[in-house]
């Protein structure tokens, strides 16, 4: 592999070196792929102005994501099956986040545990996010086990009360660990160095749910898992209830709709993240984006808005901010990072989106992330509220 310089190039060679089904697990948008391709599509048709003999000295991306100093205003997201794009994946991933100084957000659907993570960074707190299952015994006890992991933040996800159709999952037959069927198998000697660190690692089932659930007959497949599990019955009652019990920060996961957004300030939440779940819900979906202006027209004053889907380089963070989220999270682009090369690849795609924000932050003529507003967007390319 020649040099690389962007998020593409870590995509092209983790899609070398991850079996198939974890590789388009992460790559897939639901049934045909139209809100996954406008996610990022949509920033590509904004435009940026160019200002020139401004001073670029002393230059700083640093911000705060819900009073937290981070690095720059990116966090990692949740995304399930982390570690099976490389061995233990969420930990080398939080430990990437940790050494740049920005959060990393553990999904319920990890395969290393809370616990795993907390031990593999040393205790560093990081953010746990939440799906609510019908067990709310389990729900207590995953709440319990955050907080005593230190976790800074709780991120409740609002929108996978039931799972979108992925034909790709379906086709390959999705599982973790992958079943050893006849192709499986093929595919899988094809990438000898992910086998070798998985054969590495005991860290190959979902770590939050295996030894902590109950009744659940297939534990392996996330489509039929969530159908059992998952509680399609989610309100806001419940948010409330989960609030009570946490105590901590919260975060609202999800969010496409202004009434959605005014429901979200009302629960008292900390922040709300504009996400169509990366294209991988309802698909038809606007992009995040071309979402985002209306909600922070409309609750920016009263909540911190943050986006996800679509983000594959600074640019596109820096266009985010631009139009009012105070931060945005990258799934993919970890995903890749961490397939291609480990907890290597993850810093390396954080180097690479936070060099592309830096320069391109300067020729828009500025210095300080956050005085960054939409003045340094062309008029007529950006969506409005
Ligand atoms: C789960 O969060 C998924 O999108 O697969």
């Amino acid at each position: 592999m020649s040099v690389i310089t962007n998020i593409e190039d870590l995509r092209v060679l983790a899609q070398k070196r991850v079996p198939r089904m974890f590789y388009d697990y992460a790559d897939s948008g639901s049934w045909t792929e139209s809100t996954y391709r406008a996610n990022e599509s949509d920033f590509q048709k904004i435009k940026l102005r160019q200002r020139v003999a401004v001073n670029m000295e002393g230059r700083t991306t640093r911000s705060t994501m819900i009073g937290q100093a981070v690095a720059m205003p990116v966090a990692i997201a949740p995304v399930g099956l982390t570690g099976m794009q490389h061995a233990d994946g969420e930990i080398l991933a939080a430990r990437a986040a940790k050494k740049f100084g920005i959060p990393f957000t553990l999904s319920t659907m990890s395969i290393c545990s809370i616990e795993d993570v907390s031990k593999g960074t040393d205790g560093h707190p990081f953010w746990f996010q939440l799906y609510m299952m019908k067990d709310r015994d389990f729900i207590e006890r995953l709440i319990e086990r955050a907080k005593a992991a230190n976790c800074s933040a709780l991120v409740i996800t609002l929108d996978l009360q039931i799972l979108g159709q992925r034909h790709k999952d379906l086709k390959n037959g999705l599982s973790a660990p992958p079943k050893l069927t006849i192709p499986n198998m093929i595919n899988i000697a094809t990438k000898p160095r992910w086998a070798l660190g998985m054969l590495g690692t005991s860290r190959r089932e979902f770590g939050n749910i295996v030894g902590h659930v109950k009744g659940v007959e297939n534990m392996s497949s996330l489509s039929a898992w969530t159908a059992q599990q998952f509680d399609p019955a989610l309100n806001w009652g419940d948010v409330e209830w989960i609030k009570k019990r946490w105590g901590g920060k919260i975060i609202l996961k999800g969010i496409q709709d202004v009434e959605d957004a005014k429901l979200a300030v009302n629960s008292g939440a900390d922040a709300l993240i504009v996400s169509n779940h990366g294209g991988r819900q309802l698909d038809g979906a606007d992009s995040s984006i071309n979402s985002l202006p209306a909600i922070v027209a409309a609750v920016g004053k009263q909540i911190e808005v943050h986006m996800d889907g679509g983000i594959r380089s600074g640019q596109d963070v820096l266009k985010a901010r631009a139009l009012g989220a105070q931060a945005v999270y990258i799934g993919r682009a970890m995903a890749y990072g961490l397939g291609a090369m480990g907890e290597a690849g993850v810093s390396k795609a954080l180097q690479i989106i936070r060099n592309e924000l830096d320069i391109t932050m300067a020729f828009c003529g500025h210095t300080d992330i956050n005085t960054v507003d939409r003045s340094i967007l062309l008029p007529g390319t950006y969506p409005t509220a």
